[in-house]
């Protein structure tokens, strides 16, 4: 099997360099994914993972293959309490795992905290944070029993502003991206809880991701090599070298071949070029075949089911017999196992492990444990109140988070005003209450998180108007609301009204494709505001000369026609800012804490300048949508900056109030060696025990417990005939070869050749607070890679500094061999272009105020 195929080579995607313009050959053909077998072991030595490999080897040999199956198999949708579930090994006394949603939070669950979503705290640019925040949701996960949290998301990335699911995850950009999944990671792990990072990979919309009534099958986002490696790939690297236990492989096709079969992916990118140890589980129901998927380079299989509550499984009984009778060979499940138990060991975990004390399917204390069958009467929810002091920290990160867009005659921060009019349905609560609408599936009230399985149950929701009222009542300011934004009489007669400043509350909502809400099938259907917001701003500004707009919402909107008026004095996006969400903006409107953030993503003047959109409709019959990726690198402000094209708010910016200016841009060169490609061959795989092949031994044990209806069991249904195992046609031979493999070039340690991290160039510049106030300051760097398929600029480096009034600071960043090199798809490697390479500082993407060349 050739290690240094194309990915998806009938794609051809090869980038024309034109003046101004980066042209991408059309699909000539439908696109495919090349086939990577054997599935990588693990590597004992593998740089993090040495002792929990050990660990994990000890436990896996003493395992028989029953309980091995039963670690990778998912016990059924609503089987046991958490949204998924594997099955126990109670002979060695582990429980079954409990894997528990979200990247914001303990979904499912009572007394937990709603925090601030990923991309919110992205525009923080704010490294603690990210970690702090990550690091407190693994704690509340902990305490109620989670094993596996099923977040941080970097799929989708953003390709789409549109995209439904894009504020789960961080920036429409890799490299804040990477830093925001991987500072999560740590958080998450330091607290004992294996990470996941999904959704793996290029799962970019909502629409189709599971086929569709008309379609056959999954969309397949068709992606070259160099833009997968760049781009999609890049932050899913940081996550795999900051030692994340598990991935979540994506519901879409990729090159038309399932992601959670896909070998190229699973066994090539992720396990043998990346050299990742952990685990690959399936998104929900993402499975589509037995011996296919397990060879390829999955791990474990969610929710167990093949649809929810079948009652059968690819794997389960099918994964025993077909290790009996040699479809899967032995050493892949061996590994699945040990990849598992590794993860599990390498977050410190003893096998002796604390009850899980909550239930996903109700908040009934006593109740059936194996909800779908009403089976197992007990009690189920202990209730425990896991929120610690965690409400501070979502306060803070909210409010470092939200990004200043403009400020003119000083109208933000607020000095006692007289008379506030707050305005916008946006302001005040969901009258069914903050978790009114299941899974947040309903844009009422005040926007506070997405909607789907990315969310969680606020314990409360302070309002923008609860903490607007409780402010101006201790302040002796007025303040008169109207939050219904069709009130327009009522509404004309606050804000015509002398010395008002009116405070307009605005959102737009997104979530996961399986709710659809107000025609949105979790992708956006365009970029303009919910409930005729643009049409409120517009009607309040044309009264009232002191508007201010505070617009909640899961990515751009279009504010072109209303941003520069006059009236609207300052802007501010506020993100999805989980249950402090008034709290905290009522701290920035009032200048206690000075604004810093930047936004993650661009606000283009109109939809059609991202140069990308979601397939809405079929476009290949009833065959699998086709979403070619023919605009390669350039997403969110990379197209933008490459079309020339203006945007309103441009990635990476975001106001203060204070004022800062950047001079003095230093560069210095290390002296980093050679880059060497990684040569030599992995080790012959292992096997831990050994199996009988007798049938009777793997016969339902019907006297020592009762048999569970539609829960997933590794116990064969019938001892008759090995024969009845799934033969699966779709993998080659290659699939049953452990012989030792070549190491690809690029790979090396968890996360690619070590080499890719050496520092290759300092660069400092000074920052200087000029105004009055103290503030944070974001500088941001950026590289030009000087080739004309590269993106004019892209961020490599950003610090978030407090700055005394009339001080100075040093901005301080590295550039490694990784942030200057591009993937050569021919040598299958990273390599450093001869291209003339400049490097940027400055405040925004866009406001790079000091460059200096790299010297190589
Ligand atoms: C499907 C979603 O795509 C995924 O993000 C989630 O973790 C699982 N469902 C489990 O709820």
């Amino acid at each position: 099997m050739a290690f240094s195929k194309l990915f998806g080579s009938a794609l051809v995607l090869a980038q024309l360099a034109s003046s101004n313009h980066v042209q991408v050959e059309e699909r000539a053909e439908t696109a495919h994914s090349e086939p990577f077998y054997p599935s990588p072991w693990m590597n004992p030595k593998a740089i993090g993972w040495e002792d929990a490999y050990v660990k994990a080897k000890d436990f896996v040999s003493q395992m028989t293959l029953l309980e091995k199956v039963n670690l990778t198999t998912g016990v059924g949708w609503q089987s046991e309490q958490c949204v998924g579930q594997v099955g126990s090994v109670p002979r060695l006394g582990l429980r079954g795992l409990c894997l528990q949603d979200s990247p914001l939070g303990v979904r499912f669950a009572d007394y937990v905290s709603a925090f601030p979503s990923g991309q919110t705290v992205a525009a923080s640019f704010d490294r603690s944070l990210m970690y702090q925040r990550g690091k407190a949701m693994g704690q509340e996960h902990k305490d109620k029993g989670v094993n596996v949290m099923l977040g941080p998301s970097a799929g989708p990335l953003g390709r789409h502003p549109e995209g439904g699911r894009n504020w789960e995850g961080f920036a429409a950009d890799p490299w804040l991206t990477g830093i925001g999944l991987a500072e999560t990671v740590k958080g998450i792990q330091d607290t004992g809880v294996i990470a996941c990072a999904k959704h793996f990979i290029v799962n970019e919309q909502e629409h189709f991701r599971q086929g569709g009534p008309n379609v056959s099958d999954a969309i397949s986002s068709n992606v070259d090599d160099k833009t997968m490696h760049e781009l999609y790939l890049w932050p899913f690297v940081d996550a795999v070298r900051a030692g994340v236990g598990s991935f979540m492989c994506s519901y879409n096709q990729v090159n038309n071949s399932y992601a959670c079969q896909n070998s190229k992916l699973l066994n090539g990118i992720l396990k043998s070029e990346l050299g990742f140890q952990g685990f690959v589980m399936s998104d929900w129901a993402a499975q589509h075949s037995g011996a296919s998927s397990a060879v390829a380079g999955l791990d474990m299989t969610m929710p167990g089911d093949v649809a929810f509550n079948d009652g059968k499984s690819y794997w389960g009984t099918n994964l025993t017999l077909a290790v009996i009778n040699g479809t899967i060979p032995e050493y892949r499940l061996d590994d699945m196992a040990m990849r598992i138990m590794a993860a599990f060991f390498k977050t410190g975990n003893v096998i002796e492990q604390p009850q899980i004390n909550f239930d996903s399917w109700t908040k009934d204390t006593n109740g059936p444990m194996h909800y779908y069958a009403k089976e197992g009467e007990q009690q189920i929810n202990w209730h425990v109140n896991v929120q610690r002091d965690h409400r501070n920290l979502i306060r803070d990160v909210a409010a470092k988070s939200t990004v200043l867009l403009k400020n003119e005659n000083n109208a933000l921060p607020l000095k006692s005003p007289k008379f506030l009019a707050v305005i916008g349905e946006d302001a005040g609560p969901n009258p069914k209450g903050p978790n009114g609408c299941s899974d947040r599936g309903c844009d009422d009230g005040t926007l506070a998180m997405g909607w789907g399985s990315g969310t969680a149950d606020f314990p409360y929701l302070v309002t923008p108007l609860d903490a607007l009222t409780m402010k101006t009542a201790d302040d002796g300011t007025r303040l008169e609301h109207v939050i219904d934004n069709y009130a327009w009489d009522s509404t004309k007669t606050l804000v015509s009204q002398a010395d008002v400043t009116a405070l307009v509350f605005v959102n737009a909502d997104s979530g996961e494709g399986y709710i659809t809400v107000d025609g949105n099938e979790g992708d956006r259907n365009n970029l303009t505001l919910w409930g005729s917001g643009d049409e409120l701003i517009k009607n309040v500004s044309s009264l009232c000369n002191n508007t201010i707009v505070v617009i909640h919402s899961t990515g751009p909107t279009v504010v072109t026609e209303w941003y520069d008026s006059p009236n609207v004095t300052a802007i501010l996006w506020a993100g999805l800012p989980g249950q402090e969400s008034g709290r905290s903006i009522v701290d920035v409107l009032y200048g206690k804490v000075n604004p810093a953030a930047r936004t993650p993503f661009t606000w283009g003047a109109k939809r059609e300048d991202y140069g990308t959109d979601i397939i809405y409709e079929p476009n290949n019959g009833a065959g699998a949508p086709q979403q070619d990726f023919t605009e390669g690198v350039m997403i969110d402000y990379r197209y933008f900056d490459y079309k020339n094209i203006t945007p309103i708010f441009e990635f990476g910016f975001g106001l203060s109030y204070t004022t800062f200016e950047y001079s003095n841009i230093k560069v210095e060169k290390s002296g980093a060696g050679e880059y060497n490609p990684t040569t030599g061959s992995t080790t012959e795989a292992p096997t831990f025990g050994n199996f009988s092949t007798d049938l009777t031994d793997y016969a339902f044990p019907s006297e020592s417990f009762p048999y569970i209806p539609y829960y997933i069991y590794p116990y064969l249904n019938t001892t008759s005939s090995a024969a009845e195992a799934s033969q699966d046609p779709d993998y080659g031979q290659t699939a049953a070869d452990p012989l030792p493999r070549p190491a690809p070039a690029a790979s090396d340690e968890p996360g690619g050749n070590r080499q890719l991290w050496d520092v290759m160039q300092t660069v400092t510049a000074t920052v200087t607070n000029t105004g009055s106030l103290v503030g944070d300051e974001v500088p941001q760097l950026y590289v030009a890679l000087g080739g004309p398929s590269d993106p004019p600029v892209q961020l490599r480096g950003f610090d978030r500094m407090r700055i005394e009034p009339g001080q100075s600071a040093e901005f301080r960043a590295t550039l490694t061999r990784r942030d200057l090199s591009n993937w050569d798809v021919a040598s299958q490697n990273w390599v450093i272009s001869d291209h003339p390479k400049t490097v940027y500082v400055g405040p925004s993407s866009r406001k790079l105020v000091l460059s200096a060349p790299l010297e190589l």
